[in-house]
């Protein structure tokens, strides 16, 4: 096993007129390569600022982020910083691109593209180190490889309005995949699905981790969620509790 991810002391602190407000007040912890890990806590505890830290989509205000052996942050000093300067900005895309699938609450399709279109975008719109060699025809059999996979073959060609919120859910697992990123990150994927839905998108997820060993690390307030992780980390107010 080895890490993937390490938070060392990770601040976001948010300055508010008069008091400084810690969304994430100094959390420190480590995900394996492999893990099916929760951030479980109640809504406003930290979870998006977390994951978005994460994710790399957020500038924590201080602490330390180590993406697959990669110290993100490195020399820089976090807390005076409001703009990325160009250089790091083209290094965290990079990392990103590499590193990183994500998958939201709100599936964040494109309404305007069909599923096949929709899986493939991220691959349209950047290079990805494993997916690069492909390819026209190997590129359309790992896209269509990925639609069977979340069950979706005979809706290829449907837009996301045509389908349900679970299908929507599917589309989006098989576009966080496509760039074979080894680790996906998930804010509340189940929050707008009803329960059955919610399971079927679970268990999809629980196989494409131990089949594909893809690393997910999910927010969640799903108590389904935290029973079928491996690993949990509370937040609440800001604070790890475990992890
Ligand atoms: N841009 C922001 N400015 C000020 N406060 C914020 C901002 N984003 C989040 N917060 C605050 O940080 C805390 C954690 O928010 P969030 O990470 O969204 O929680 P969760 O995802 O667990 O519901 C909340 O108190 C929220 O109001
Ligand atoms: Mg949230």
């Amino acid at each position: 096993m080895s890490a993937v991810i390490e938070l060392q002391n990770v601040f976001k602190t948010y300055q508010m007129e008069k008091v400084e407000v810690h969304a994430v007040d100094g959390a420190s912890f480590t995900i394996q390569e492999g893990d099916f890990a929760a951030i479980s806590g109640p809504s406003g505890s930290g979870k998006s600022t977390l994951l978005n830290m994460i994710g790399l989509i957020d500038l924590p205000t201080r602490g330390k982020i180590i993406l697959n052996g990669n110290d993100v942050y490195k020399d820089m000093e976090l807390s005076k910083t409001t703009r990325l300067p160009h250089k790091l900005d083209v290094t965290l895309t990079e990392l990103r691109r590499k590193n990183l699938g994500f998958i939201f609450q709100t599936f964040n399709l494109i309404p305007v593209l069909n599923v096949f279109e929709n899986v493939e975008f991220p691959l349209k719109i950047g290079s990805s180190p494993a997916t690069d060699s492909l390819n026209a025809q190997q590129r359309r059999e790992w896209i269509d490889f990925l639609i069977e996979t979340v069950g979706l073959t005979q809706w290829k060609t449907h837009k996301p309005s045509e389908l349900s919120g679970g299908q929507r859910q599917r589309v989006a697992i098989a576009r966080a995949l496509v760039t074979k990123a080894p680790i996906i990150l998930a804010d509340e994927p189940t929050a707008n699905l009803d329960s059955k839905n919610g399971d079927q998108i679970l268990e999809l997820m629980k196989k494409l981790n131990e089949e594909l060993k893809t690393t997910f690390v999910f927010s969640t307030h799903d108590s389904k969620i935290v029973e079928m992780s491996n690993h949990v980390i509370k937040i609440s107010d800001g604070h790890i509790l475990s992890a």
